[in-house]
């Protein structure tokens, strides 16, 4: 089985990686920040609105926070889209990597802080087992999450489809840099459709050195609240 992730909670509510020294996500806004670095830096509902089918892609599934808040924006469109004239939104497919996944109580845990995502949080959580590695498929009626319990350079090689935008979510670069390397994202580069994008809150210049290597165009922007800069990128 896969290895479990080393968890400590900050104010008995914030999980935080010991092996990485990092939290999963930012401990007074996660969710905010979530929305504006992956939701908002793929355009993900400007593409909606076009009636584009968008398969998103992540590095490190860690809480399933990402993951939710994706499920949430596409549902809040979906349920504009049945309301007005417009085109219908295509089903939601999320393709995801851990190697050190949360058990089934630490990741209820983690996903209590947000009271709107709490229905979906508790779909998930239901069906969360974690029974051997490689590839996990969840159906939640026109959602699939496809998830791969392993090393994401291992998992990437059998991706179930190739990818419209990218989550690039791993820990800190500097405690996390397998997760960033030039092979990996090389890997991703190879996994996606031609009109790819990406998004990510760390704007290290060596993340972006390999990203652009691996052939995406990448663009600095304001980051989330206090933070200076995240990136965006293109294939
Ligand atoms: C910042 S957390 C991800 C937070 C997550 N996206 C969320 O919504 O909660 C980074 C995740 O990457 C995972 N990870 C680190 N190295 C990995 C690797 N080589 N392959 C797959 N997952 C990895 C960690 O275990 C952790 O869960």
């Amino acid at each position: 089985m896969a290895k479990p992730p080393e968890l400590v909670w900050l104010d008995n509510l914030t999980p935080k990686s010991t092996r990485f020294d990092d939290t999963y996500y930012t401990r007074e806004n996660g969710l905010e920040e979530t929305r504006y670095v992956f939701i908002d830096g793929n355009r993900l509902i400007e593409r909606w609105r076009e009636g584009q089918s968008v398969t998103i892609g992540e590095l490190g599934f860690g809480t399933g926070l990402n993951f939710l808040a994706a499920w949430q924006a596409w549902l809040d469109e979906a349920k504009r889209q049945t309301t007005s004239q417009d085109v219908e939104v295509p089903s939601l497919t999320f393709i995801s990597f851990e190697k050190y996944p949360l058990n089934k109580d630490s990741l209820a845990k983690a996903l209590s802080p947000w009271p709107d995502l709490s229905e979906l949080a508790h779909k998930l959580v239901e069906e969360w087992q974690l029974t051997h590695e490689g590839w996990l498929k969840l159906r939640f009626g026109s959602v699939t999450l496809h998830l791969y319990l392993g090393d994401a350079a291992d998992g990437i090689r059998t991706i179930p489809s190739p990818i419209d935008a990218w989550f690039l979510d791993g820990f800190n670069p500097k405690t996390n840099p397998d997760l960033w390397s030039e092979a990996l994202m090389q890997s991703i580069y190879d996994a996606s459709n031609p009109q790819a994008t990406l998004a990510s809150y760390t704007a290290a210049g060596w993340v972006r050195r390999n990203l652009q290597s691996a052939g995406f165009s990448i663009a600095k922007r304001k980051g989330f609240g206090h933070k200076r800069d995240m990136i965006t990128g293109s294939r």
